[in-house]
């Protein structure tokens, strides 16, 4: 009996990885080709970070502020991104969104309407008009839910609670995956023609942050493992609003929405201190600016009493607030005790995304993996320096629906692969390393000093002193992840868990770092503190990392220039 045998194998043509917007966008869309689809997922079907995009999707509908169009959105994504996005994943998201949200809305998402009858848009920062389509402050939520309805009325095949630990290959092509079942801890295997990993980000390696459990980096791990690039992986988005107190809720996401509505920012002195940082603006400058205005104001002796800064929504009506605020009413309420219809609310920065990440073909979503294509967060690109809140939404959609498109015309292509046994042996041997390790580092202990390692030498401001810090503590603690033990058995054992999870937040936490320490320059959402400046030279060049061997090469790729048409748009700023 071989290997692959031995264990519970699938076959389909195109193998999805992750089921948030993208992963289930990519399914819908490789479904609609004919191609049998699977979707794995490592938490339950419905429960992806993609809930925590609340406030909107950014789509240039113009159903508020008729001058809207995609010029115009194309040029506050790239403005917004300090002009190191990929102009042309900028280009069609700016195009194809209004279509993706109306396709949405034909499967049955129930956005706010205007007096008119059309899908309400909110104003969120950096856009110039109000562009996000919401349901409310859970507009992410209502997504996922009419996703997940259409595909599964479709039928794709879901693999919930499964872990994928490893990429499997035939030659340098992708060609599947090894994973495991979280309850039992028996071993699958996924041969697939194509993979498109949908996974979302790396936020749980930072200790405040928005990110639940399950966004520790592991597809950009997966995909680095089996030979893809990334890209850009200095930019660390920190949303400059989380929930500051009480203790077991810090870092817990208040939507911009909050700001979009109308609500202002205030410092302990009642200074409306955005009226310093960004006067034209306010609190609807870019989430880099925001951030970085609240950090300061606490850091320099005016923050709240738990270390924030007073976000106050409280003089719009009580009505008004619970109806387009409900999550964030009964959010306060139930955990910190707060009528925000009162009073403000104490917020501060909180790890929410990356911008980095798995780099792709702008029309494709292709890695430069043959057979790998990624889509959403983990793939790099859309938004340069800086995400514009609500660009995520809409980017999950477009290019969730390019890469699952194009992974199934990849797919038709395509003979069905064939693995070495060895592969699938050496995945299994590596996922039951921790039993074999009786006795070592708790998994736990090594995640919690990753996190302060991140958090306090790899924020929001740095340095090269600090950075060149976190990589000597980041050598230290993947020597002690080398030696993590779990205890017990195979059977539900989230210790085990963490033990996989842990190595692709260190790898990635690495790649941030060496970015970051790479980039003398301060631009959107990195900061040096030696390097304040923002260089015409660093923004004609993206950054690139690859693993050679067992070493992280890292080096630089020029920007292909902007065609005329696009520069004119640029130019048009005022
Ligand atoms: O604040 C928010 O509602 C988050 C939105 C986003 O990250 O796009």
């Amino acid at each position: 009996m071989t290997p692959a045998s031995r264990y519970e194998t699938h076959e389909h043509d195109v193998l999805i990885i992750g089921a948030g917007g993208a992963g289930l966008r990519a399914a819908i869309e490789a479904l609609e080709q004919g191609a049998r689809v699977a979707v794995v997922c490592k938490s339950l079907l419905g429960k992806a970070h993609t809930v925590m995009a609340e406030g909107g999707m950014a789509a240039a509908m113009a159903n508020v502020d008729k001058a809207d169009n995609w010029r115009i959105h194309f040029r506050d994504t790239m403005n917004g991104g300090k002009r190191l996005n990929n102009w042309r994943m900028a280009q069609l998201h700016a195009q194809e969104s209004p279509d993706r949200v109306r396709e949405l809305e034909q499967w049955g998402a129930l956005f706010d309407r205007t007096a008119d009858g059309e899908i309400l848009q909110r104003a969120f920062g950096g856009h110039t008009f109000k562009r996000l389509c919401h349901v409310g402050d859970r507009t992410g939520l209502e997504m996922i839910r009419t996703l997940q309805d259409r595909g599964v009325e479709m039928g794709f095949d879901v693999f919930m609670e499964c872990t994928v630990t490893r990429l499997l290959k035939d030659g340098d092509r992708v060609a599947g995956a090894f994973a495991y079942w979280r309850n039992s801890g028996d071993f699958v295997v996924f041969k697939a023609k194509a993979v498109v990993i949908a996974t979302g980000g790396i936020g749980k390696s930072w200790k405040i942050t928005s990110n639940s459990w399950e966004c520790t980096g592991d597809g950009m791990a997966l995909a680095y493992d089996a030979g893809a690039e990334l890209l850009d992986m200095e930019f660390v988005q920190f949303h400059p609003t989380g929930m500051v107190w009480p203790p077991g809720v810090t870092g817990v996401l208040v939507t911009e929405a909050v700001r979009g509505e109308g609500g202002i920012l205030r410092n302990n002195n009642g200074d409306r201190f955005m009226e310093k940082y960004d006067p034209k603006r306010l609190e609807l400058s870019t989430r880099d600016v925001v951030a970085r205005a609240i950090y300061t104001e606490v850091k320099e002796g005016r923050g709240s009493p738990h270390g924030g800064a007073f976000l106050d929504i409280s003089h719009k009506p009580a009505e008004y607030v619970k109806r387009k605020l409900p999550s964030m009413y009964h959010q306060f309420k139930e955990l910190a005790d707060v009528d925000i219809t009162r009073g403000p609310m104490e917020v501060g920065p909180t790890c929410h995304y990356v911008m980095g990440g798995i780099r792709v073909d702008a029309e494709t979503g292709q890695s430069s993996a043959p057979g790998l294509f990624a889509a959403g967060e983990v793939a790099a690109g859309l938004h340069g320096a800086n995400r514009l809140g609500g660009n995520s939404l809409s980017d999950l959609l477009v290019f969730g629906r390019r890469a699952g498109l194009a992974a199934a015309h990849y797919a038709q292509k395509q003979s069905w692969p064939s693995m070495e046994d060895a592969q699938v042996d050496l995945a299994a041997r590596r996922a039951l390393a921790p039993f074999a390790c009786g006795g070592g580092e708790n998994p736990y202990a090594v995640h919690h000093d990753l996190q302060e390692v991140m958090q306090n030498l790899v924020g929001i401001f740095r340095t090269d002193e600090d950075l060149r810090r976190a990589l000597v503590a980041l050598d230290h603690l993947k020597q002690r992840a080398k030696r993590v033990s779990a205890q017990g058995s195979r059977v539900f054992n989230p210790g085990w868990h963490l033990c996989f999870d842990l190595d692709a937040m260190l790898t990635l936490s690495e790649a941030c770092t060496r970015a970051a320490l790479a980039r003398k320059e301060s631009r959107g959402a990195h900061s040096r503190i030696d390097f304040p400046k923002t260089e015409d030279g660093w923004g004609r060049k993206n950054q690139v990392i690859v693993k050679k061997g067992d070493a992280m090469d890292l080096f630089e790729v020029p920007r292909p220039p902007l065609p005329d048409e696009l520069e004119q748009i640029l130019a048009e700023d005022k």
